[in-house]
């Protein structure tokens, strides 16, 4: 192939976006690379009355000249009223923040957590890092994304770690962890979510763990802590 079509070749790549499939990284919230309005989505967007009150506590807690530090809750903020990050939610916190909206744009890009394209009324997240996935997290994953493919209420994401490692594999849903899960764990807690119940979250029931103590008993600090003094001279 000449140099000429070669290079031609991959502009046409480096121009096209990538659309994300289920299999790969590309399904990741920080697959939206554009600033893209949906077709549909033509309301505008302003906080609530309620969330101004909470955006202008949430300001309150930085010091006069530094409020654009803000930019995190308040874009979560956003993203919680809105349910995902339109354009236009970006563009409010920016003139809310009264900074550059490219700013806004760069720190909503960064942050995996917020996301830029709908993801339905309950947003699964399944982690499939090295200890997840050295416990079956891929398997777990494939299964979730099978179960939950025509249900529009769900949108099944594989995510990097999300630092329940311990518990590992382990799902995120919404703002709650799923812990120690096999197929049948994640069968049972999307069965209580379309039921409109509320499961537990935490490491599943039948791992027998309360949280992210060892499996088989303690093995290190397994006596009660010595008081204050120890080890220091009798006279001090
Ligand atoms: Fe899955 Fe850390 S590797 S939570």
């Amino acid at each position: 192939m000449s140099l000429l079509k070669t290079l031609s070749l991959a502009m046409t790549r480096i121009g096209r976006p990538v659309i994300g499939s289920a299999h790969s990284v590309r399904c990741m919230s920080d697959a939206s690379f554009v600033h893209r309005e949906a077709d549909l989505d033509t309301k505008t967007f302003e906080f609530t009355e309620e969330n101004k009150k909470r955006a202008e506590a949430l300001l309150g807690i930085y010091p006069e000249g530094f409020k654009q530090a803000g930019v995190i809750p308040l874009l979560d903020l956003a993203q919680r009223q809105y349910g995902w990050l339109p354009l236009k939610a970006m563009n409010y916190v920016a003139d809310y923040l009264q900074m550059p909206r490219m700013r806004v744009y760069e720190v909503a890009t960064f942050y995996t957590m917020f996301n830029r394209a709908p993801v339905g009324k309950y947003h699964v997240q399944v982690c499939t890092t090295t200890p997840c996935m050295l416990r079956g997290a891929q398997e777990l994953y494939e299964y979730t994304r099978d179960l939950l493919k025509d249900d529009k209420d769900f949108k099944v994401i594989e995510v990097e770690c999300l630092g329940a490692c311990v518990n590992a594999p382990m799902i995120q849903i919404n703002d709650d962890y799923y812990e120690d899960l096999t197929n049948e764990d994640v069968k049972q807690i999307v069965a209580d979510l379309k039921a409109g119940k509320k499961p537990k979250a935490g490491p599943s029931a039948k791992s027998g763990r309360l949280a992210c103590e060892p499996k088989g008993g303690l093995t290190s600090l397994t006596t009660p802590p010595p008081g204050p003094g120890f080890g220091c001279r009798p006279d001090l």
